[in-house]
């Protein structure tokens, strides 16, 4: 099937789907509220659906497929890595996972780092690592942000600011709470004697779209220096270029003086550092990267051989390719054209915000539906070819591949715009 198809052979298609569903419905524990979308095929910045669909891809799998579907390279490095050796477990060494180590350091700074397979691994790796550090003194707690997210561990569930989140999983795990995001007098008054950490994303993803103020992330890295505190990114989501730095801190500071010197002392990594491959990591910075000693923590397939070759292949590609560039000057173009959008549609669309290609839009409290506004409008995009992704109900995120062109991009917007004439009838 070409590029050019679309909906061929619904019929037979959609019976597919149908039968994909009621497979998935019958056997797999519900805990997703699926849209009614059973996708067969990608290539590069596109997925096919049973039907033979095409949907131009925004949402690159909620941040993960850096660049977009299949990528011959990556497909390559996993298949040769595949073919010389898959696993060893971590009680052996094998080159490719402290080559990952090296490349990630040298692009965050002095320090070692820890693998394992997802965000919520990466940030247990981080709570594990901030306990112990306060465990002489004990000290244990780490404050977190509103509207955070973190995954859903019982750690993680604990560390989210958000009440949907942990609503039925009590008693929560003691030793985490929640202050105003970007009020650093909010945390001068939460700090208590057995604080030991802070946990902050650079972009909040999940909650909505929020960058970090670069003066707030200043006086973080002070106040954490003066109290004694970790200060822990989680760079799951906005992080491995798709702001137009390495580290979505990187590009918030990287205008602001003394903003260079800036560095955490521990970041989690996850989703597109794999791009569609599981792996997670942390990073720990220097005088703290042996505080984790042999057998105080672990994973099994944790920075295995075809997870790292996957990983290194990405850093190369991007790095290659400059399509951090790419993110920057496509991701600021993006905003000013969801601007202009916001002009037309102004009793649904409210504002723009992002870096890079983290993209949210804000829609207004005046939408004629009886999901959220932002479900509605995810489904309208569906419906002209265009995959986005919710970020709560009044926002809308685009998180594309960071290879996506020019042309491509346009071609999303029209698609956008077409969805906003409908929805705005
Ligand atoms: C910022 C952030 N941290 C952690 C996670 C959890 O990652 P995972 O689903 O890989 O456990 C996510 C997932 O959306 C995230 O956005």
């Amino acid at each position: 099937m070409t590029e050019n198809d679309s909906h061929g052979g619904a019929e037979n298609g959609g019976g597919k789907a149908a039968r994909i569903q009621e497979c998935d419905n019958e056997f797999v524990v519900p805990t997703y509220s699926r849209f009614d979308l059973s996708f067969e095929r990608g290539e590069g910045a596109y997925l096919w659906d049973t039907t033979g669909k095409r949907y131009l891809d925004f949402g690159g799998g909620i941040a993960v497929n850096i660049l977009g579907q299949c990528h011959p390279e990556l497909t390559a490095a996993l298949t040769e890595q595949a073919g010389r050796l898959t696993h060893t477990s971590n009680l052996y060494y094998h080159e490719r996972q402290g080559k990952l180590a090296e490349t990630l350091t040298k692009l965050i700074g002095p320090g070692k780092c820890f693998f394992c397979n997802s965000g919520a691994e990466a940030n247990e790796g981080l709570f594990k690592l901030a306990r112990r550090f306060g465990d002489e003194e004990g000290r244990f707690e780490i404050l977190t942000m509103s509207r955070s997210f973190h995954g859903r561990t019982l750690a993680c569930m604990a560390a989210t600011g958000q009440e949907k989140v942990k609503k039925g999983f009590g008693p929560a795990v003691s030793g985490f709470r929640q202050v105003p995001f970007n009020d650093i007098d909010a945390l001068r008054q939460a700090l208590s004697p057995a604080t030991v950490a802070i946990m902050i994303e650079g972009v909040q993803g999940e909650g909505g779209v929020y960058p970090a103020d670069p003066a707030y992330l200043l006086e973080l890295r002070r106040f954490c220096d003066e109290n004694r505190l970790l200060l822990l990114m989680d760079e799951v989501q906005a992080g491995h270029f798709r702001t137009g730095q390495f580290m979505s801190y990187q590009r918030i500071l990287e205008e602001t003086p003394g903003g260079k010197d800036f560095l955490p002392d521990g970041i989690a990594m996850a989703k597109s550092l794999g791009g569609g491959f599981p792996i997670g990591a942390f990073w720990v910075r220097q005088p703290y990267a042996d505080l984790l000693g042999p057998g105080t923590h672990a994973s099994t397939f944790g920075g295995g051989p075809l997870a790292c070759s996957v990983a290194l292949k990405i850093l190369e590609v991007i790095r290659r390719d400059r399509l951090d560039r790419n993110a920057r000057e496509l991701g600021c173009w993006l905003q000013e054209q969801l601007s202009e959008l916001i002009r037309r549609y102004p009793q649904r669309l409210k504002m723009v915000r992002g870096l890079g290609l983290m993209v949210g839009i804000e829609l207004t409290e005046d939408w004629p539906t009886e999901r959220s506004p932002a479900a509605r409008m995810v489904h309208q995009l569906h419906q002209e070819g265009l995959l986005a992704i919710p970020a709560g109900p009044q926002v809308v995120r685009f998180l594309p591949a960071l290879n996506l062109s020019k042309a491509t991009a346009e071609a999303g917007l029209e698609l956008v715009d077409t969805a906003m004439k409908q929805l705005s009838q």
